[in-house]
């Protein structure tokens, strides 16, 4: 243990940069904003002050209109290191109506709100010297104004959640969740795009071509409407409730709630939209026929039949309905997912889904973030065993694999990029 937290304390140092932390040099050279709440998680125990810059640089890109742009870019890096790149995403002139900054380039996507959890998790590392720092009182404003974008931004389906509009934007680019509403999607050429991450990762780990193609034209048409988010969610090629992300909504704006009463601000409006948000997670998302959340196409206006591990994340939610949580916990260690049982860690998708593959991406493999937040999930509602179990498996795969981004479920082999910073700093949360 003592060696395992040598080694991801040493994969974090390589991976700041000064005032953030790359993903990964070679495969994400750039500052992602959910990678950064994860990493921030772990960084608050090597080094606290890390911990709150990761956090302040990306929140500093914030958009006028409230969102948290999904890719900070690093200017240093060569265009050519990562696609899509600046001059594809061209933010500060695309961006302009939307309030994206102008000294620094972004992505006009977002990603799942991990951010005031995290947030409030580095203030509790040390919260002395948060408040010596001010720390909290300078990253309300945005959280609460991320959180008001989410959710008045993006509640394109009107019963209270917010959609994501595009694969990216839930963190889970392929998960074959979206492989039906991608089918209205049509893919740009191959040969128009050149793609920067096979550079770097084996073709059989990640995203096909087709897949690419069509994130290209989803992300080129939010460009050219301006990154508007507005009119009904017919406007979108892609529109999606899903589970995760509006989980990590609701736990999110319960830390915000403590954050508020922190600084000094009302904290019962945070309370209430995160019980709301519950309560729209349970009544459009829960399938209580199989135990899962599901993810609604909104332009289906109709669940998605695939099963995907986003639809256990809602364990983290404090407050989901008892019986809710008690199926949660048992399709956890189903046929589905296997856990405890054929595998150690949560796959990223159904076992017995007949997309399954164990090395590619989101169609399988199993993921540390999500682990960890199943693990929290688990240990918050009382299932001790069951959180150290995983805790255990992660620790042991994060190790093994030389903190591989994924690895098979089954064999627990390695798979995508190696040193990845949020396997390290949650293997380095798991060990505190
Ligand atoms: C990638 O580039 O693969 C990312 O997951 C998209 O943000």
């Amino acid at each position: 243990r003592t060696a395992l937290r040598r080694a991801a304390r040493r994969v974090l140092l390589h991976n700041w940069t000064g005032t953030s932390t790359v993903p990964s040099h070679g495969l994400y050279p750039h500052q992602w904003s959910w990678d950064s709440a994860f990493v921030a998680i772990g960084l608050r125990h090597l080094s606290v002050r890390r911990a709150q810059r990761e956090l302040e640089t990306l929140t500093a890109a914030q958009w006028g209109d409230g969102r948290v742009p999904h890719i900070v870019f690093n200017r240093a890096v060569p265009l050519g290191a990562y696609f899509p790149s600046p001059d594809f995403w061209r933010s500060s002139t695309a961006g302009a109506a939307a309030g994206a900054p102008q000294e620094v380039e972004t992505s006009g996507i977002v990603q799942p709100p991990v951010h005031a959890l995290a947030a409030w998790l580095v203030h509790e590392a040390d919260p002395a010297a948060s408040r010596r720092r001010g720390f909290l009182p300078r990253l309300y404003p945005r959280l609460a104004a991320w959180h008001r974008y989410l959710a008045d931004r993006r509640d394109l389906g009107g019963g209270g959640l917010a959609a994501v509009l595009h694969p990216w934007e839930p963190g889970m680019d392929n998960s074959p969740c979206w492989d039906g509403p991608l089918q209205r999607v049509e893919p740009v050429p191959a040969s128009t795009f050149r793609r920067a991450d096979l550079d770097h990762g084996a073709a059989s780990d990640r995203p096909t071509d087709l897949d690419y193609g069509r994130y290209v034209r989803l992300a080129a048409d939010y460009r050219d409407r301006g990154y508007r988010d507005g009119g009904p969610g017919g406007a979108h090629a892609f529109a999606v409730e899903d589970p995760g992300t509006n989980a990590l909504f609701a736990a999110s704006e319960h830390a915000l709630a403590r954050i508020a009463a922190e600084v000094g601000a009302a904290p019962g409006p945070h309370v209430r939209r995160a019980e709301a948000l519950t309560d729209a997670l349970v009544t459009r998302l829960w399938d209580a026929q199989t135990g899962v959340f599901r993810c609604r196409d909104l332009r289906a206006d109709a669940l998605v039949p695939e099963i995907g591990v986003g639809g256990l994340i809602p364990l983290l939610v404090p407050g989901l309905p008892a019986d809710v949580v008690r199926a949660l916990v048992r399709t956890a260690a189903g046929p589905h997912f296997g856990l405890g049982d054929t595998v150690r860690m949560a796959p990223s998708y159904d076992l017995a889904g007949h997309a399954f593959d164990p090395g590619r991406y989101w169609r399988g493999p199993a993921w540390f973030n999500v682990n960890w937040l199943l693990e929290r999930g688990l240990r918050q509602h009382g299932y001790t065993d069951r959180a150290d179990a995983l805790r255990d498996a992660a620790l042991d795969a994060a190790g093994g694999s030389g903190f591989a981004e994924y690895v098979d479920p089954y064999s627990g082999e390695a798979r995508g990029t190696r040193d990845f910073s949020w396997t390290a700093a949650l293997a380095l949360d798991l060990l505190a």
